[in-house]
């Protein structure tokens, strides 16, 4: 039978590539006739004598699609289908099989092949099938794609950046999340190791149960083993309550060990015996619980060091280097800079109910250039400070980095008479001859920042980038409050 249709006619996507289909079958006649067809049609045909040599050709080689005889030597086309269900491979699949096989076809119909057709073969109908198997297997690559790009966009929805850099470190955390894999994630301070430990959680299939964190550089070796695994009342002085431990919160979950690096001999320990056996005893308890969660855990320490000053194990750092994943710092990422920097500024101005500010040329050019040794934690804290300084002019031309100092030494508005960030910003001026001492900028940098936070402490010490303590010692030390 000579198929109707026009054969010359290119066929769906077909304009793009050329597809490979794969005959196995162990009727050589099937195969040149097949083969032929086609060839015809525009395909470009592979074969393979039997179930054996079907499924080395599939491990091995591009295969689009894939024209199957059920009873075949060696391995049959059930044993093909199995092997494809194993791999979780989902390319279309179309049986070609005798009338007296159409049990078993209708059994791998049932393992995901797409349709048979019976022998001997209507080319009309071979062409046809064909045809939809593919345009549907492309539909469904297309919907697949779109739900892990739809996946990827909300999980990393708070990690701002499109450079390549950053794509590849949120590639990475796609491929691991759904894997039950330990994770070390690497990178300099700042460079949002922990947002990038709780996508990895919220991606895996550990989302519904917690995520829990633990601070290693703050546990001390007295207060680990009630910390790390709890303890019951009364176990020792001043357990008054039944306490559950971070590894049995964390059950069905995920714990978070961040600053890893920091953490001493004693409780590497402890956590090592943890991780291998995933059982846990409270203090003042007998019997062991079974505690089942997933470790993700970030450094900015350099490894290697450690292990060889013998101050981390190498063999825990194994258990939890199951994964690496680097989070790039921002110098090596510049263009994401202003897309970050627009993100805090917005996120800033809304939250403190002040008009957006715009971010001139001069601030982007300048911003770029710098290299951010805090990354992003420093340009947050930089965009704040200086949008409280800034917030009469409407725009930030220049920054204000740690020690209140702008990043440039003469502003194009300083003559001006607006207030602008580099006019108003306490600053030395070399040019005036009047330098101005460094607790004298000190002095005026958070004055003005506390009467823009409304004399709020908390807020003032975040935009100023330190701790609450230290505010209110030089709060008092200026005789601010
Ligand atoms: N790509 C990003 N987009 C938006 N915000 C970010 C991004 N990266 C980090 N941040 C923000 O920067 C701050 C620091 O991030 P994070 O705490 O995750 O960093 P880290 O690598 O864990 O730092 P450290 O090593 O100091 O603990 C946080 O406020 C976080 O929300
Ligand atoms: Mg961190």
């Amino acid at each position: 039978m000579l198929p109707t249709e026009d054969q010359s006619k290119p066929l769906p996507g077909q304009r793009k590539k050329q597809y490979r289909v794969l005959i196995a079958d162990d009727e050589k006649a099937t195969r040149i006739l097949l083969t032929h067809f086609l060839k015809k049609m525009g395909y470009e045909p592979v074969d393979a004598v039997d179930g054996e040599a079907c499924i080395e050709i599939l491990e091995k080689e591009d295969i689009d699609l894939l024209l199957l005889d059920i009873s075949m030597p060696k391995k049959d086309g059930f044993a093909v289908m199995s092997y494809l269900q194993e791999k979780g491979r989902t390319m279309p699949v179309i049986m070609v099989t005798a009338s007296h096989d159409i049990p078993q076809t209708v059994k791998c119909i049932k393992m995901g092949a797409y349709e048979y057709l019976t022998k001997p073969l209507d080319v009309d109908r071979l062409q046809i099938v064909l045809r939809n198997a593919i345009t549907e297997s492309e539909l469904q690559d297309k919907v697949s794609q779109l739900k892990k790009e739809l996946k990827s966009k909300e999980i990393f929805r708070n990690i701002i950046g499109s450079t390549p850099a950053i794509r590849l470190a949120m590639e990475h955390a796609m491929q691991v999340m759904e894997t039950e894999l330990n994770v070390l994630i690497l990178g300099e301070s700042g460079t949002g190791k922990e947002l990038f430990a709780q996508a990895i959680h919220e991606g895996s299939r550990r989302k519904n149960g917690p995520f829990v964190t633990i601070n290693c550089a703050a546990i001390t070796n007295e207060l680990s083993d009630s910390l790390l695994f709890g303890h019951v009342k009364g176990s020792f002085t001043g357990a008054n309550s039944d306490h559950t431990g971070f590894f049995e919160q964390a059950d069905g979950g995920t714990i978070f060990l961040d600053e890893i690096g920091d953490m001493n001999l004693e409780i590497q320990a402890k956590v090592l015996r943890v991780l291998q056996e995933k059982k846990i005893r409270r203090v003042g308890e007998k019997k062991e619980r079974a505690v089942d969660f997933r470790v993700i855990s970030a450094t900015h320490r350099d490894f290697s060091h450690a292990i060889h000053n013998n101050s981390f194990r190498d063999d825990l750092y194994y258990r939890l280097e199951e994964y690496p994943l680097y989070v790039p710092p921002l110098r090596d990422r510049r263009e994401d800079i202003p897309l970050i920097a627009r993100h805090f500024l917005e996120e800033f101005c809304s939250a403190n109910n002040l008009e957006l500010l715009t971010l001139t040329e001069n601030a982007e050019e300048e911003m770029m250039e710098h290299d951010w040794p805090g990354n992003v934690r420093e340009l947050k804290n930089a965009i704040q400070r200086t949008a409280i300084s800034s917030k009469h002019t409407g725009e930030i031309n220049s920054f204000i980095l740690p020690g209140a100092r702008s990043m440039h030494t003469a502003g194009k508005n300083a003559s001006d008479g607006k207030l602008s960030p580099r006019n108003s910003s306490p600053r030395p001026s070399a040019k005036s001859g009047k330098i101005q001492s460094l607790d004298e900028i000190e002095r005026l940098a958070i004055e003005e920042a506390y009467e823009a936070c409304k004399r709020n402490p908390t807020k003032t010490a975040e935009a100023l980038g330190i701790g609450r303590a230290t505010l209110y010692r030089k709060l008092k030390k200026f005789g601010l409050n």
